[in-house]
């Protein structure tokens, strides 16, 4: 493939070619992306007990995430050594081991053939069982109960990968300091005709088409001064807070993109409101989440006025969002491609592990309303989406590059900065796109 500058960084001149949208980008970025990162395959509270499972994917590879019965976490390749046939044929369960429909073979949940029919009567005393597993993730890490998976033996931890994100998915996203986070049962799955690319760069902090594509979302937002829509704060609310751009290990190394709201203390009063029509219980709540979170702010020495994480993406396909109040569950999407044309959106709704009843409740149906398949949100997103994407397809169309120049070379003065980690921009800024084509480009070319 064709690797002018042009083509996988647009640092440099704001520009993107098409062609990281091609088959022939698709086929190498399957190994050279999907093959290298770090991956996020699913949440240690959706396989709780030894046997359980979930299937999930890396990339275009299936796998199984076991927890085996001494415990351990593995990631396998739901592929049989046999003929390849898929072993696990469930989205989740419990299970001793993996049989396949094909000829049998059966494999342990920490992916051991155990089984061979006719291994005796057939096979010669060379067959060696230990050598025919299922294909594991050398490595799996928990990183605060989010598992994240690795094709590679070596290479940088997934601290390490993770970089200035560490803080915010710690500090912002996760919850620990009140007993962090469970994944409610059951995934939203669901194909968009688009490259997987767009969804994620969009995920990475696109300010700029929030007032565009989600404007009639804005609207009902302006109308519920009365808050009598739940969920939805008034502009009045949002209006007392800022918006900012974080590009996490900026220019050197995984580009993880997140867009943060600071909000003021009228933001923490909307969700007192909300929580006082639910019950004491969620004030309470409300209540004791802001004590514990300033006061980690405070300890780290950190800007105390954050409220809550946004949005965000971890390169590649793995998006957060929060939508920064303590009555929004947490959205984890896996953004897994299915070709250069279509994308397999798969989508978990995370609440708080030791929130009340009535604020779990409430935390769910919130993110159900804002950013899902039926949402407020997401439908907005996906007619773009499949419109950029047909004419992605287009001959002519093909041949003239993407504009990436916003907040390149004319910068607004950001006033009073928060104290984060990572470069803090403006909200209305490409930085984090082009920081995204950046690592893209540079796995593409081999780099590490
Ligand atoms: S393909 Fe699995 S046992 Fe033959
Ligand atoms: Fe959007």
């Amino acid at each position: 493939m064709s690797t002018s500058g042009l083509q996988h960084n647009p640092s440099a001149t704001g520009l993107l070619s098409k062609e990281v949208f091609s088959q022939e980008s698709y086929d190498a970025e399957l190994a050279n992306v999907f093959g290298t990162c770090w991956l996020f395959v699913g949440h240690t509270s959706m396989i709780p007990n030894s046997g359980d499972y979930v299937s999930t994917a890396m990339g275009e590879d299936p796998v199984i995430v076991t927890r085996s019965q001494d415990g351990q976490i593995h990631v396998l390749l739901n592929k049989c050594r046999h003929r390849g046939n898929r072993v696990c044929l469930f989205d989740k369960g419990n299970s001793k081991s993996f049989t396949c429909s094909y000829h049998g073979w059966g494999y342990t949940t920490a992916g051991d053939l155990k089984a061979v029919p006719f291994l005796d009567a057939a096979y010669g005393d060379s067959f060696d069982k230990s050598k025919w597993g299922l294909i594991a993730a050398p490595r799996v890490t928990d990183f605060h109960g989010l598992i994240f998976a690795s094709w590679v033996p070596e290479g940088p931890t997934l601290r390490e990968y993770l970089g200035d994100a560490v803080w915010y998915l710690e500090n912002m996203m996760l919850d620990e300091s009140i007993g962090g986070l469970e994944v409610v049962p059951g995934v939203q799955r669901y194909r968009m005709p688009a490259n997987w690319k767009l969804l994620a760069e969009n995920f990475a902090g696109d300010q700029a088409h929030v007032m565009v594509t989600h404007a009639s979302v804005l609207s009902v937002r302006a109308q519920n001064i009365d808050h009598k829509l739940g969920a939805l704060p008034g502009r009045d609310v949002r209006a007392t807070g800022a918006s900012y751009g974080v590009a996490c290990n900026d220019g050197d190394g995984a580009p993880h993109g997140l867009l943060e709201i600071r909000v003021g203390e009228s933001f923490y009063q909307h969700d007192l409101d909300q929580a006082a029509a639910i019950g004491p219980e969620a004030v309470d709540w409300v209540r004791d989440r802001q004590v514990a979170r300033q006061s980690n702010m405070q300890a780290q020495g950190a800007d105390p006025v954050p409220y809550g994480f946004h949005i965000g993406n971890i390169f590649p396909n793995f998006s957060l969002v929060g939508l920064g109040t303590a009555l929004d569950g947490v959205g984890l999407i896996l953004w897994l491609p299915r070709g250069p044309h279509e994308t397999e959106v798969w989508q978990w709704c995370a609440v708080n592990k030791d929130a009340p009843d009535s604020v779990r409740r409430r935390q769910r149906e919130v993110l159900m309303q804002q950013q899902s398949a039926a949402g407020v949100f997401a439908p907005d997103d996906h007619e773009n989406f499949e419109r950029l994407q047909n004419n992605l397809r287009s001959t002519e169309g093909r041949k003239w590059p993407f504009n990436y120049e916003m907040g390149r070379d004319k910068r607004i003065e950001l006033d009073d900065p928060p104290n984060w980690p990572g470069t803090v921009t403006q909200a209305l800024s490409e930085t984090n796109q082009r920081e995204f084509y950046r690592y893209w480009g540079e796995l593409m070319a081999g780099k590490e």
